[in-house]
């Protein structure tokens, strides 16, 4: 009896094994680029800092996010030149992006114990098993491309991710083009490598469509609540204890990516962004905020990464941009009194967007998307999980001319 369940169980592999190879031939293969804090990080820690967090010989640690090491991410902080507007890590600190190619890092941000029980933290792990479901097979035809999401793309390109993803897209390509699957930050990542890396020739070849999610071509307000007293999701911020918004407000002030997602000034133009009694500030006097806020180192990491990506170049490929809508965004934030800019937790005003991304930011695709698909009611991390998405996504990468 037991030998024959395990006998049909092996045919039943076999059939299921050659039916994938067989239909691998067919498939367009689909590549993920996660956002920001999206993927993980591992890090070498050779200083003279707390015990807990050092790494010992060759061994590389999760601390992105590792429930052990969360209070060692102080260790991802980045070190900036002003001289050669370039960033560094930390003396004593290498940091690695584990898995490229692969989905396990993209399903699962974090330590399994981690994504396990915070299951919001694994933005992309539906998508993927969506199209397992679909006969794809992960680290063939669906795969992903984290990179170092504390970087903006021209330090990205300088590291030398866009020359790896270049060659995972080369490695993808079946007879078939690719389809580049983005979310969030990762939009921008990968918008940079269509319009600054590769060639139209090499597009044409290798591309069968751009889909971008939920991203913020012209920044988000959200960002700034990252550097004026730490970043956290706009709807939950009263049960985050003070103590953990100032560490985490200490370690955003260093990242590139947190300055080249704040509010463009050719979007938000001439609204007001933080607001105090005797002041205004909009995406035109940063200068301003960041002496106020007796930071004015960030006045030129803010300069540099947002010239990163000048305007809003088309990307040159066939692009299906896709965004939620019609929930709460933080658009301006309202603080009592002149000096609580300091100290204070600000009121915040909602406006229009996916929770995160302020509407007009989500927009831009407009100009030179094929087609642009608005969902009602879905937040920026739900867009990647709801199954309208996956099923536009699958038609795309599945159809033989795509409208
Ligand atoms: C957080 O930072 C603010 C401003 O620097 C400070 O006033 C406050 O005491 C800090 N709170 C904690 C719990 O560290
Ligand atoms: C700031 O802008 C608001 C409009 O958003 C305006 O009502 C207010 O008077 C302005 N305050 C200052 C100090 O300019
Ligand atoms: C602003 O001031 C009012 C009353 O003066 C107070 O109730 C409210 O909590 C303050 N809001 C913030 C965000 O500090
Ligand atoms: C997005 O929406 C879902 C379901 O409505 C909710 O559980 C989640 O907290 C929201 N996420 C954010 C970042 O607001």
């Amino acid at each position: 009896m037991k030998f024959s369940c395990l006998l049909v169980t092996a045919a039943a592999a076999l059939v299921s094994t050659s039916l994938t190879a067989s239909s691998n031939e067919l498939k367009s293969r689909v590549l993920l680029v996660p956002g920001l804090a999206s993927s993980r990080l591992s890090a070498s820690i050779k200083t003279d800092g707390a015990a807990w967090c050092r790494t010992h010989g060759n061994h590389f640690a999760l601390v992105w996010i590792s429930l052990r090491r969360i209070f060692c991410s102080h260790y991802l902080k980045l070190v900036f030149n002003p001289i050669t507007k370039t960033y560094t890590n930390r003396p004593g600190v290498t940091v690695k992006v584990p898995g490229f190619g692969k989905t396990n890092t993209v399903e699962c941000v974090g330590s399994f114990i981690l994504c396990t029980l915070l299951r919001s933290l694994n933005l992309m792990d539906q998508m993927v098993k969506f199209f397992v479901r679909q006969g794809y097979q992960r680290g063939a035809d669906i795969r992903a491309a984290p990179y170092d999401w504390r970087l903006a793309p021209d330090s990205l390109r300088a590291q030398g991710y866009y020359a790896k993803l270049k060659g995972l897209i080369e490695t993808m390509y079946n007879g078939k083009k690719v389809t580049i699957a983005t979310h969030s930050l990762g939009s921008l990542t990968t918008l940079y490598f269509l319009n600054s890396v590769v060639t139209s020739e090499w597009k044409n070849k290798y591309v069968k469509a751009f889909v971008p999610m939920g991203a913020p071509w012209g920044g988000a307000v959200q960002t700034l609540s990252g550097f004026l007293y730490g970043y956290i999701p706009a709807s939950n911020q009263r049960i985050i204890p003070r103590f953990i918004m100032n560490y985490s407000r200490c370690i955003i002030r260093t990242l590139q990516s947190a300055y080249f997602l704040a509010p463009r000034p050719d979007v938000f133009g001439s609204q007001v962004l933080v607001r105090t009694p005797t002041k205004n500030y909009t995406a035109q006097n940063y200068q301003q905020l960041y002496q106020d806020i007796h930071y004015p180192i960030g006045w030129q990491k803010h300069q540099a990464a947002l010239g990163v990506i000048k305007g809003y170049p088309n990307p040159g490929v066939p692009t299906f941009c896709i965004y939620g809508t019609n929930v709460p965004t933080p658009e301006q934030l309202v603080y009592n009194k002149s000096g609580d800019l300091l100290n204070a937790i600000p009121k915040i005003i909602h406006g229009n967007g996916d929770g995160s991304v302020n509407k007009e930011s989500l927009e831009i695709c407009h100009r030179w998307a094929k087609k642009v698909t608005v969902i009602n009611k879905v937040n920026h991390s739900d867009i990647v999980r709801s199954s309208q998405v996956m099923h536009e996504i699958l038609r795309i990468a599945t159809a033989d001319t795509i409208q």
